[in-house]
């Protein structure tokens, strides 16, 4: 089973990669292999809106985005990890998102069973980060989320966010957050593992 850990902040050593490093160990405690994409380790332009993908279902643009594209239709389980930046997620995370509108291309316009009702089903799970304590701060960022899960065909289980998290580090605040991001990790694997029959 793999497990596709996306780290989606531009601040290495910060407080999503802390979250979603404990989360990997935990599905790799579960057994899972775990793999490490640091977003600021790519180049990944933004989608250009050429509809250069609407015919083919593959995106013109020759970057590192190309490596992602099997990497995201390979994994079992996909964890998003970015701080809320302006009520959304990062730019680098965004950027990812948007250039996997060739799959919704795929999936909704030439219909690909791949990533239809038949396909292989998908587990997806947020991480998240914000410095304010508004009530609604990680509504955006999780839309989006959802959005860019349901293109996978994986289903949003569920998140782990943190509000009054600023500087490197203060996630420790939250005496619990780490293990609880380590606890969701192993949670994700089994629980995928039962729901395909003790795979
Ligand atoms: C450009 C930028 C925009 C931000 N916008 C918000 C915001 O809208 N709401 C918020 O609560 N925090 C905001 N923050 C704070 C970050 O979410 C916070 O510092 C977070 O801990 C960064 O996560 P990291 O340690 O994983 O990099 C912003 C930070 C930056 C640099």
């Amino acid at each position: 089973m793999k497990v596709l850990g996306i780290f989606g902040s531009p601040r290495r050593g910060g407080n999503t990669e802390m979250l979603l490093e404990e989360a990997l160990k935990g599905a790799e405690k579960e057994g899972a292999k775990g793999e490490r994409l640091y977003l600021t380790d790519f180049t990944i332009t933004p989608c250009k809106e050429c509809h250069g993908c609407d015919a083919t279902g593959n995106c013109v643009i020759l970057d590192d985005m190309q490596k992602m594209y099997p990497k995201l239709l390979e994994a079992d389980v996909v964890i998003l990890a970015s701080p809320i930046f302006f009520y959304g997620v990062t730019a680098w995370a965004k950027a990812l998102i948007d250039r996997t509108q060739p799959l919704w291309v795929r999936k909704y316009l030439l219909k690909d069973p791949s990533l239809g009702k038949e396909g292989k089903k998908r587990k997806g799970f947020f991480i998240s980060v914000g410095a304010t304590k508004g009530p609604r701060v990680f509504d955006g960022a999780v839309l989006t989320v959802k959005y860019f899960f349901d293109v996978l065909n994986a289903e949003y289980v569920g998140d782990l966010v943190f509000r009054g998290v600023e500087a490197k580090g203060d996630i420790l605040k939250h005496p619990e957050a780490l293990q609880q991001a380590f606890e969701a990790g192993k949670r994700l694997v089994s629980d995928l593992k039962k729901s395909r029959g003790g795979e």
